[in-house]
């Protein structure tokens, strides 16, 4: 089936956080929205036929989780991933994000330290410090445009830290991160007695021919030390869903984790979460092929554009994730003067860079999940702005 990503979809009725809470997020409906890390397109049409079939069922009692939706996720990972983690040691949750609260929760005490590699996804400040955990950051270092890892940094930090959540790939930058990379990372750890937790949400959308490897796959010896987050919801615009799969390194870290939910009563899927999930697994990779190649050709529009027609603006161009970098500190503003200059004079809702490193300055976060449309209109009004200077 030949999927149209072209299609503008109205999303104004759709009860969707990145249109809906515009007013709350930018004081104003009057920008297009590319901001929150969901997706303007119709999903796969598997997905949507199995849950047609659930509605029409027309009983969404309390549901079971089959063995059947685990083998999904295990069959997506070793089709996709070339690695077979274990159905038995896999957890279901809520999400990635609740995932990783309930971790430093349960792994850390109060006070301990928790590392994150800044820039990086803002719900990462969040969960540790919504448990009284102390941030470290270990920043990215950017160089010619390119970003790397400072490693003695890395190492120097890991002696102080119980807990390390990795952004596997890297949520803004796109980073695919090699295997080399990841084993020095979760070396030094290991060396460290420091808990690997490792996020690989954006996993599945890949691109310019790199090779997403998961940090569990590296080794047994890594293998045992690693917990790892995986869900269908990034990849396939499932995230009002809510659902994700937690891989644990061992039972008596996966039982904990279990025990936790079952204390909250949040133990069971709603009953459309794991039927999505699982057809998305077994059924939605003709769609994903097609989403991989109209995001590739989005980001080359916006390079191209910037380059042409607003050269004080210079995007990334990510090898993971439908996110985009964009490095405007050729605009010489401070942070409060940019986001202004983004919502009242472009007209455009996006994330501000310093919400993914507190340090960080003259940055804007561009999500291009959406029809090419779309993207023309919103850099078109952002040409005009940086002209109106
Ligand atoms: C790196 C990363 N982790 C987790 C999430 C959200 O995960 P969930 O919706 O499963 O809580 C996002 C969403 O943007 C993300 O970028």
């Amino acid at each position: 089936m030949k999927y149209n990503f072209d299609e503008v979809i109205d999303r104004n009725h759709n009860r969707s956080s990145k249109y809906d809470e515009r007013i709350k997020k930018f004081g104003t409906m009057d920008v297009i929205p590319l901001w929150v890390a969901d997706m303007d397109f119709k999903t796969a049409q598997p997905i949507i036929d199995a849950c047609e079939k659930k509605a029409k069922e027309g009983i969404w009692g309390y549901t079971s989780r089959p063995a059947s939706y685990f083998e999904a996720v295990q069959g997506w990972e070793e089709r996709r991933k070339g690695w077979k983690p274990d159905t038995e040691l896999m957890s279901w949750s809520l999400g990635v994000v609740p995932t990783m609260s309930a971790i430093v929760k349960l792994f850390s005490e109060k006070g301990d330290k928790v590392m994150i590699q800044t820039p990086v996804y803002s719900e990462f400040y969040d969960v540790v410090e919504a448990w009284d955990r102390e941030v470290v950051e270990n920043q990215l270092v950017e160089e010619d445009g390119k970003w790397h890892i400072d490693f003695d940094d890395f190492e120097r930090k890991a002696k102080e830290c119980k807990i390390f959540l990795l952004c596997n790939p890297h949520n803004p930058l796109g980073i695919v991160w090699s295997k080399e990379e990841l084993k020095k990372m979760a070396d030094i750890c290991i060396a460290n007695d420091v808990l690997v937790v490792s996020d690989e949400i954006h996993s599945d959308l890949i691109f310019h021919d790199k090779k997403h490897t998961p940090t569990a796959s590296i080794s047994d010896e890594i293998k045992d030390k690693i917990v790892t987050c995986v869900s269908a919801t990034k990849t396939f615009n499932l995230a009002g869903l809510q659902a994700s799969t937690t891989i644990f390194p061992n039972m008596e870290m996966k039982k904990t984790f279990d025990r936790f939910w079952q204390k909250l009563e949040i133990h069971r899927n709603n009953a459309f979460s794991s039927v999505a999930m699982e057809a998305a697994y077994n059924e939605g990779e003709e769609w994903l092929e097609q989403l991989l190649t109209y995001i590739a050709g989005n980001f080359e529009y916006v390079i191209d554009y910037c380059a042409k027609y607003i050269p004080k603006i210079k995007p990334n161009r990510p090898d993971a994730t439908y996110l985009m970098w964009l490095d405007c500190r050729e605009l010489h503003m401070d942070d409060q003067e940019l986001r202004k200059f983004f919502i009242e004079k472009a007209k455009l809702g996006l994330n501000e860079g310093y919400t993914f490193g507190r340090s960080l300055s003259g940055y804007m976060r561009l999500n291009v999940a959406c029809p090419r449309a779309t993207l023309e209109k919103a850099l078109g009004q952002l040409k005009e702005a940086v002209d109106a200077l």
